[in-house]
C-alpha cells in the first residue's frame, strides 16, 4: 500500500499518567509541528475513528470485566491502524498520538495487572503488517509523582472510571511506563512533567527539534 515515491511519516506517540499534563503539552507538539510546516494529523487511544469514540465511550464508563477492557483497547486500535493511523503514514503524514499501546501495558497490565504476555500477542495480532511491528518512532512520557498527578485530578471535575482509581492504581501505571521506557530506550524520551509549562515546552523544543533533524537526515 506504501506509496514508494512518498517518503513515510513519522509517528509520534504521547504518554504519561493521568494528570501528567500530557493535553497540555499535545496541543502544544500539534502547534509545533505546524510552525515546522510538517503535515500531521492529531489522534487519539482509545478512540480516533467513529467506530473507536463509541469503544472509547464505553471503556471510559461502562464497569466490564478486566480483559475485555483490554480487548476493546486492541480492537479500537486495530480499526485507528488501519482507517487512520497507517493511511496518513503512507502519505508521508506524521501522526501525533495520544496513547497508543504503551498505555495499555502501563494500565492493563500494570494498573490492573494483567500479564504482558498477553498484550504481546494482541500486539503482534493489531500491529504486525506483513512482518514489521508497527510502533510509534518516538513516544513522549510526561512522567510525574503520584503526589502532584493526584493533585491534578483532584481538581477535574467529572471522573472516569481510570481516574477514578485509587492512588496505588496510579503509581503501579506510572511504574509500569517508566519500566517500558527503560526496555526500549531508543524510542522513549522521559520528560519531567512536574516543571513549569513553559519549562516543559522549552525543554519539547530543543528535545523535537533535534529528532526531527536527526530522524529526517
Ligand atoms: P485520557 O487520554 O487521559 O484522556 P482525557 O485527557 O480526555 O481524560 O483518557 C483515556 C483513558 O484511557 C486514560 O485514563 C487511560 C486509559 N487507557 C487505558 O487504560 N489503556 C489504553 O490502552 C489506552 C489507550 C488508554
Amino acid at each position: 500500500m506504501h506509496n514508494q515515491l512518498v517518503p513515510r511519516g513519522r509517528f509520534i506517540s504521547v504518554e504519561g499518567v493521568d494528570g501528567a499534563g500530557k493535553s497540555t503539552q499535545l496541543s502544544w507538539i500539534d502547534r509545533w509541528l505546524t510552525s515546522e510546516k510538517i503535515a500531521h494529523i492529531v489522534t487519539r487511544e482509545p478512540g480516533g475513528t467513529p467506530l473507536g469514540e463509541k469503544l472509547r465511550a464505553l471503556l471510559l464508563n461502562e464497569p466490564m470485566h478486566l480483559e475485555t477492557e483490554a480487548l476493546l483497547m486492541f480492537a479500537s486500535r486495530r480499526e485507528h491502524l488501519a482507517g487512520i493511523i497507517e493511511p496518513a503514514l503512507a502519505r508521508g503524514e506524521w501522526v501525533l498520538c495520544d496513547r497508543f499501546s504503551d498505555a495499555t501495558y502501563a494500565y492493563q497490565g500494570g494498573g490492573r495487572g494483567l500479564p504482558k504476555e498477553k498484550f504481546e500477542a494482541l500486539e503482534r495480532w493489531v500491529q504486525d503488517r506483513g512482518g514489521e511491528m508497527i510502533q510509534p518512532d518516538l513516544t513522549l512520557l510526561f512522567d510525574v509523582p503520584p503526589e502532584v498527578s493526584q493533585a491534578r485530578i483532584a481538581k477535574s471535575r467529572e471522573l472516569d472510571r481510570f481516574e477514578r482509581e485509587a492512588a496505588s492504581f496510579h503509581e503501579r501505571v506510572r511504574n509500569a511506563y517508566l519500566e517500558r521506557a527503560r526496555a526500549a530506550p531508543h524510542r522513549f524520551r522521559i520528560v519531567n512533567a512536574a516543571r513549569p509549562i513553559e519549562v516543559i515546552q522549552q525543554e519539547l523544543h530543543v528535545l523535537l527539534s533535534g529528532w526531527a533533524h536527526e530522524t529526517l537526515a
